[in-house]
């Protein structure tokens, strides 16, 4: 099964990937991780992304398709992968059909996580993230059981993204609606395109998405 998660910056789309792949076994591609764990590498990809990832602007197709490429050729997707964060510009999404037409492969689904402008801010602002072993949290929505202490790894030491402050966070909305959102009717007319309420909890945006797979 092979999934595209689509939605604005702090829709969901991490959260909602890796519960698909925990009870899916499907790989969650995300690009955005990939893109940081370049900049924190130092590799000429990384040097070439930071600073347009800190601005809130979209890295060139070239270098994100070419990741991409490479990525789902690894055995980890054989059994299928869920596309976090890709394809963001209609590029991206040509080449990912080219793609995957070589590859013989299919797109199952492409799903929208909608939530307005204004709830994605707070969101992304109380993000955090446990420094050891990457797991997710929010300030309000998803706290550790212990003030200061990873739930998954026991670790105290937690980080927040470079890309999360507010003007960053306008911008990388901006650039969503300018440059991403235009993919919902390429999708719609391919008959691929279903949306989920992200607005709601996320054990009911998880019900939603589980939904969607079983029609
Ligand atoms: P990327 O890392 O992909 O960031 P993004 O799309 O901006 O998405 P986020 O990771 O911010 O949010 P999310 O939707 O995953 O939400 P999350 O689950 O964390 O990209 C970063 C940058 O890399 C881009 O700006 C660009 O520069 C570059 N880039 C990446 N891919 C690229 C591409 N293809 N082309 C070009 N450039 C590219 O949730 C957010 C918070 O909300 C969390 O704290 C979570 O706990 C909480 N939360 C989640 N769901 C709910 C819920 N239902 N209710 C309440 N809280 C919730």
């Amino acid at each position: 099964m092979n999934l595209i998660l689509l939605g604005p910056p702090g829709a969901g789309k991490g959260t909602q990937a890796k519960r698909l792949e925990e009870r899916h076994g499907i790989a969650q591609i995300s690009t955005g991780d990939m893109l940081r764990a370049e900049v924190k590498s130092g590799s000429e990809i990384g040097r070439q992304a930071k600073a347009i990832m800190e601005q809130g602007a979209l890295v060139p197709d070239d270098i994100i398709t070419t990741m991409l490429a490479k990525r789902v050729s690894q055995p980890d997707c054989a059994k299928g992968f869920i596309l976090d964060g890709f394809p963001r510009t209609t590029p991206q999404a040509e080449a990912l059909d080219r793609m995957l037409r070589e590859k013989g492969l299919q797109l199952d689904h492409v799903i929208e996580l909608q939530v307005d402008d204004d709830a994605l801010v707070e969101r992304i602002a109380g993000r955090f993230t446990c420094a050891k072993c990457g797991a997710g949290y929010h300030d309000t929505f998803k706290p550790t059981a212990k003030p200061g202490v990873c739930d998954a790894c026991g670790s105290t030491e937690f980080v927040r993204r470079a890309d999360d402050k507010a003007e960053t966070v306008a911008a990388r909305l901006e650039a969503y609606h300018r440059q991403t959102a235009p993919l919902l009717p390429y999708y719609q007319a391919q008959g691929k395109l279903s949306a989920v309420d992200g607005m709601a909890g996320m054990d009911e945006v998880a019900s939603q998405i589980e939904a969607v797979l079983a029609k």
